[in-house]
């Protein structure tokens, strides 16, 4: 097969067939077709996309670019959940401990900061020496002894993944259901699980910004995790604001322990909370929601999910004195308020521009092999529907780089619109999507 004439046809907005598909997986993961035409072929894709069919047989391929797990050996359910990626969306870090502190082994491949998208394994890793890098062996031993596990793609674990993430990081190429749809299903059917729960993100801080294009998007996913045995669904949930009130990874994790600690903001609990009851009941009939309800309520009072990311952050190598002492996490040298120049009700909270300015400050990557700097970020102080009064802080910048400041005090303020009338905040849960095409 020619790699030029395949990308040719895709550009020309013709079909490719499952082999040619599995041809330009199989060799771009083995290194024999080089990164610049793998650009040029996703950026076709990007502006010509792919039928279901091409979708599923991109999935399939990347799928089977590495190992599919075997979890039979191991009692009980295999559950996990995935997030299409948000701004301020710390929640497999709440929810993937609280599901396995109620007794399903979560098995979490996982991925990095995506665009102007925070990534579970950079915020993983800004907790000192925690390892999301084990091999295959090491995962399932951690997955066994803890019930659960989180690492990224690997050599062993979707590498076809592993590339064409990153390639897509700096292409430009993210917002693309087709490859959204493989790039995700790839990691979770690889994992050998019962049960799926997605997240599908919608609004300003999320790659589709219409409900049309999400309600889309959350289609093909159910529909091809259903299609390849898995039992998925999807919800859609607002990404017009930030999730929570902590951008940037540590402080994100910082977020996140306090959730597992009862004393997380309201939204970021809300949605966990969803989210486990949805994987926990996923084959359960009606009448058992509220027992397993009750069951995460208690397992977040009683600091039964605590405990759980305790053991999973020592089992993993971290240093798990973390939760007890957030100074253990990285520290920005410099923090200051961004002060609201009028009185008012906060009316938009732009979760792009948010996004946006914790990449400038360092939090994200502009290159392959950018080096994040974890302890920046932005800690909101209010959200849609709070009233501010003048000088009051709207938002504190936690930095390094005092060049950086004022261009990203711009973009915070300016992600902030305030007005005299009073506005709802955005309902968190859009939709419930649970049944394929
Ligand atoms: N999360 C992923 O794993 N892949 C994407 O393409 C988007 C979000």
């Amino acid at each position: 097969m020619n790699v030029v004439d395949l990308i040719t046809r895709k550009r020309e907005g013709q079909e490719l067939s499952g082999a040619e598909i599995s041809y330009l997986v199989d060799e771009y993961t083995r290194g024999e077709i080089p990164d610049y035409q793998i650009s040029a072929l996703l950026m076709a894709i990007f502006f010509r996309g792919m039928n279901s069919r091409e979708t599923l047989a991109l999935t399939e391929s990347m799928v089977h670019s590495g190992q599919v797990m075997d979890l039979s050996h191991l009692p009980g359910l295999k559950l996990d959940k995935h997030s299409t990626g948000g701004v301020g969306d710390k929640t497999s870090l709440v929810v993937a401990p609280l599901v396995a502190a109620a007794g399903a082994y979560v098995p979490m491949v996982s991925g990095r900061a995506l665009g102007f998208s925070g990534g579970t394994l950079d915020k993983l890793e800004s907790i000192p020496g925690f390892n999301v890098r084990l091999s295959l062996s090491q995962f399932k031993a951690t997955l066994q002894n803890c019930g659960c596990a989180l690492i990224g793609q690997t050599e062993e674990i979707v590498p076809a993944d592993r590339k064409l993430y990153a390639l897509r990081d700096v292409t430009a190429t993210v917002e693309c259901i087709s490859l959204i749809c493989a790039s995700i299903m790839s990691k979770k059917l690889a994992e050998g699980i019962d049960g799926l729960v997605l997240d599908v993100k919608v609004g300003e801080g999320a790659f589709m910004r219409s409900l049309e294009e999400a309600s889309e998007l959350a289609q093909n996913l159910v529909s091809i995790g259903n299609s390849m045995g898995t039992k998925t669904v999807a919800f859609i949930s607002d990404m017009n604001q930030p999730l929570g009130l902590a951008v940037g990874n540590a402080l994100e994790v910082v977020e996140a322990i306090e959730t597992l600690k009862g004393h997380g903001p309201e939204d970021l609990t809300h949605l966990c909370e969803k989210l486990a009851l949805k994987m926990l009941t996923l084959a359960a009939p009606p009448e058992k929601a509220g027992a397993a309800r009750e069951k995460i309520a208690h397992l977040l009072r009683s600091g039964k999910a605590l405990e759980k990311f305790r053991q999973i952050i020592r089992a993993q190598g971290g240093d798990p004195n973390v939760i007890d002492d957030y100074s253990k996490l990285p520290q920005a040298s410099h923090r200051r308020d961004i002060l609201a120049q009028r009185s008012g009700y906060v009316v938009t909270l732009n979760a792009r521009m948010i996004g946006e300015a914790s990449m400038a400050l360092g939090a994200g990557r502009e290159k392959v092999d950018s080096q994040i700097d974890y302890s920046v970020g932005i800690l909101l102080r209010k959200k849609i529907g709070d009233f501010v009064e003048k000088d009051e802080p709207l938002a504190t910048i936690h930095f390094n780089r005092e060049s950086k400041f004022q261009e990203i005090r711009d973009t915070v303020l300016t992600a902030f619109a305030v007005g005299p009338a009073r506005v709802d905040p955005p309902s968190l849960i859009k939709n419930l999507v649970e049944t394929s095409l």
